[in-house]
């Protein structure tokens, strides 16, 4: 990243290390000298995740379990400690989305999407917390979303768990500030991960999704990744309770198009759509 973070002998887990954000995550902080567990419910991307790590001369470790079990998460953490060190930071990345008309919505997804998104986050968030809390030490970073401000069609899990997860954040920033342990919340908008690849057409992409931005593209997880880093790090130690969003302005203005060149658009005051 360029600035020293300070993050260098820390300990930090990462759920949803496996892939997209988390394991982009997982990869700055081990360029940062910093050790690294790697919870996933995916144990052959976390051991690959694991494994790239360790090419780069960095400690880490596989913690294989479904965040939305308290007594696996728990039983993970116990290890990670005793295998890794007393944990200093942790990054709760794992998410997954399914999207589907409200109409339609099974009930199975929408605990599903409830279970991993905001239980699983309150579980990770307790099961090092509580340790965090002890020690009078640590920092804690949620991951919310665009979906975190407003609603979008066949995301009614996705964005009530997405607007739990700031609430949560909130909360536990409230509970364990005067404990030493700062506890944020960023809010990317679409990431080129495997979680947008996989569940939304290149057309909608490129022609919402980009177009809506007023950067005019997909976030890198590596930029995502950085505000992370930035928040677990000293440079943040005033900013608690906060909700950064990585969104490229996606969530600064409405009725965006043509990455916010609508309104200033010659061609559609010369069209008549606006008068001056
Ligand atoms: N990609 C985006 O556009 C985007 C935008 C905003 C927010 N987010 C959020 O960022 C986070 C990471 O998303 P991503 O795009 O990197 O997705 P991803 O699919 O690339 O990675 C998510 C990881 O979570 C793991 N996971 C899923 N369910 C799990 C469970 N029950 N227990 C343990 N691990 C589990 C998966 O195995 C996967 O490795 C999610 O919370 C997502 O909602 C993503």
């Amino acid at each position: 990243m360029g600035a020293n973070l300070g993050l260098a002998g820390r300990t930090v887990l990462i759920t949803g290390g496996a892939s997209g954000i988390g394991r982009e995550c997982a990869l700055a902080l081990a360029r940062e000298g910093a050790a690294v567990a790697i919870a996933d419910a995916n144990e052959q991307g976390a051991t690959e995740t694991v494994c790239e790590i360790a090419a780069l001369g960095a400690r880490a470790v596989v913690a294989s379990f479904d965040v939305r079990s308290p007594t696996a998460t728990e039983t993970a953490i116990e290890a990670i400690e005793r295998d890794l060190g007393l944990l200093d930071g942790l990054i709760t990345a794992a998410g997954i989305s399914r999207p589907a008309p409200a109409t339609e919505l099974a009930a199975e997804s929408w605990e599903a999407v409830i279970g991993v998104n905001l239980s699983g986050t309150f579980y990770s968030c307790q099961a090092a917390g509580r340790r965090m809390v002890a020690r009078g030490r640590g920092a804690i970073v949620t991951i919310g979303s665009v979906s975190s401000l407003g609603g979008q069609s066949g995301r009614a899990h996705y964005c009530a768990s997405k607007a739990g997860v700031v609430g949560l954040t909130r909360d536990l920033a409230v509970e364990w500030g005067s404990h030493g342990v700062r506890v944020n919340c960023i809010g990317p908008s679409a990431t080129d991960t495997p979680m947008i690849r996989r569940g939304i057409p290149e057309s909608f992409v490129s022609g919402v999704m980009e177009d809506r931005t007023p950067l005019g593209r997909l976030a890198q997880p590596s930029e995502v990744a950085s505000v992370c880093l930035f928040l677990l790090s000293d440079l943040a130690s005033y900013v608690n309770g906060a909700l950064i969003m990585a969104d490229g302005g996606v969530s600064a203005g409405f009725f965006t198009r043509g990455h916010g060149r609508d309104f200033s658009s010659k061609a559609l005051l010369a069209q008549g759509i606006y008068s001056e």
